[in-house]
């Protein structure tokens, strides 16, 4: 059977169930939504129409507290109907995608389906700062990563090429740190927007109505968003506007592109760089349901810190031996700020250098992943796994194709096996699952997005949700292909080689 991700168990009987014309579902209240949105993508995917009726039905979804994983699900299809139980709503919107995929020339064949994932943390994340995307666009990709049975939306928000996000208390990151010179005629790290005078005219953000509105969209479709807010690095468009909150003072312009190394970064010795991000993130905090809030830590060049009155005299007055521990004193205390929240922060891995805070998640990004990862579980700290090697989307997915840096293939995606010969069972617990990254310097159009993140994104769904001894490279790839027939229907620009 043609399912992406495979489920954990199929009998496969002969028969089919027939549909003319139309599928109906017993109408039930607490199922309202998802049947809705099931309806919609039917009607992309198939020429059938939805109903709900109280009798009569072909489609019955029911919940069952027998059926213990979150997310887990049974399907049944014979000659009386279509079945899908569940102990919880998200397992039976997952039965549903799965029916979606089934349904080929209105019948459905006759089986019987178990099945729940792998991993809780199936990502994707989408850097909206190096290049800004519509409200329009990001709905369409959530709704692709629901189909795959992805379930957290991993959204950079900010980052040194723009700000992206309607700030009430701040008005100035989205009138100033939202808009770069455009230089989009040249190649990202051909601009040297800095020696150019005049106002940025590339840029945009989304304002926080339409933030709700995403997330209303994504939570329907049972994924998380996961908001990023970059610091102490990464945030150099911020000085454009705030120059006092950067060690040297110095007014910056966003940057138009790429440009190597980034010293101006927060000022950690200054308490008003606290105070503004704590103002900030108490928005995000109020806006995002989300259980985690990530803060970045990524590549921070620490030069300025090195030089800076005020962050050397924080490096005394806290007995820290250097600039290392400076930084993880920086994630420490804005963890505590989202910990007394009631959020769980997530990091990049450089967290871990000089000192992991407690109860901090890592994502682990850094080459294979594995250092990282064996760093954070020695600490006991929880780990998401998105290796640049493996699971970086900015690289090109063939030698000849489009992208930048490595090549990362379908089939190197397919064969990732985030838990490492090595790890124990029980250490195996702290890895709350994997993500696929798509940094955008190199993707001005969504057009550009959809060749990068697919079809790798469906070998991403497998690796997070089959177990390892279910996976089959040769299998998959005939699966793929009625897949890319779907895709098709939702006009993606899939690579296809
Ligand atoms: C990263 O790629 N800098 C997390
Ligand atoms: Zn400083």
């Amino acid at each position: 059977m043609n399912i992406i991700p495979m489920p954990v168990k199929i009998i496969e009987k002969s028969g089919f169930y027939k549909l003319h014309k139309t599928i109906s579902v017993k109408r039930n209240e607490k199922t309202e939504n998802i049947i809705e949105i099931f309806g919609k993508e039917l009607n992309k995917i198939t020429d059938l129409k939805l109903e709900t009726t109280e009798k009569d039905f072909d489609l019955q979804l029911i919940f069952d507290e027998d059926i213990l994983q979150l997310e887990g699900y049974q399907l049944l299809v014979n000659n009386n109907g279509i079945r899908i139980s569940s102990g919880k709503t998200a397992g039976l919107f997952y039965g549903l995608i799965t029916l979606l995929q089934l349904i080929v020339k209105n019948e459905i064949p006759f089986c019987e389906i178990e099945d729940a994932p792998r991993f809780e943390w199936r990502g994707m994340h989408f850097d909206v700062s190096r290049h800004f995307f519509s409200i329009l666009f990001i709905k369409k990709f959530i709704n692709l990563l629901a189909l795959q049975k992805l379930n957290k939306f991993h959204w950079h928000l900010t980052d040194d090429n723009g700000w992206r996000i309607e700030i009430k208390k701040y008005p100035q990151l989205t009138e100033i740190c939202a808009w770069r010179k455009n230089l989009e005629h040249l190649p990202w790290n051909e601009r040297q927007e800095s020696k150019k005078k005049g106002n940025g005219s590339y840029g945009g953000f989304y304002t926080q109505a339409e933030i709700k509105e995403v997330i209303e969209y994504a939570t329907e479709r049972h994924i998380e968003i996961v908001p990023e807010i970059e610091m102490p690095g990464h945030s150099s468009e911020i000085f454009a506007a705030f120059p006092q909150l950067s060690c040297q003072g110095r007014k910056t312009k966003v940057a138009s592109g790429g440009y190597w190394p980034n010293t101006d970064i927060f000022c950690a010795g200054n308490d008003d760089t606290f105070i503004f991000l704590e103002d900030v993130l108490s928005e995000i905090v109020d806006l995002f349901p989300s259980k985690y809030i990530h803060i970045g830590g990524d590549e921070a060049n620490k030069t300025n810190w090195k030089k800076c009155v005020q962050c050397q005299q924080r490096i005394v007055d806290e007995n820290l031996k250097d600039e290392n521990e400076l930084q993880s004193y920086f994630i420490k205390r804005i963890s505590s700020f989202l910990l007394e929240k009631g959020k769980i922060p997530i990091g990049w891995d450089e967290i871990i250098e000089g000192g992991l805070a407690k109860d901090i998640v890592v994502m682990c990004w850094r080459g294979d992943g594995k250092d990282a990862l064996e760093s954070a579980i020695s600490t006991e700290n929880k780990t998401i796994l998105c290796p640049n090697s493996i699971l970086y989307f900015d690289w090109k997915q063939n030698e000849d194709s489009q992208g930048a840096f490595g090549v990362t293939t379908l089939k190197q995606v397919y064969d990732y096996e985030p838990i490492h010969a090595g790890i124990s069972l029980n250490d195996a617990d702290l890895i709350l699952g994997v993500q696929a990254n798509v940094w955008t310097e190199w993707m001005p159009t969504s057009k550009d997005v959809e060749f990068m993140a697919f079809p790798r994104m469906s070998a991403l769904a497998e690796v997070a949700w089959c177990e390892k001894n279910k996976k089959d490279w040769e299998e998959f790839q005939a699966r793929l292909q009625q897949f890319k027939s779907i895709l098709d229907k939702y006009n993606v620009n899939y690579y296809n080689k």
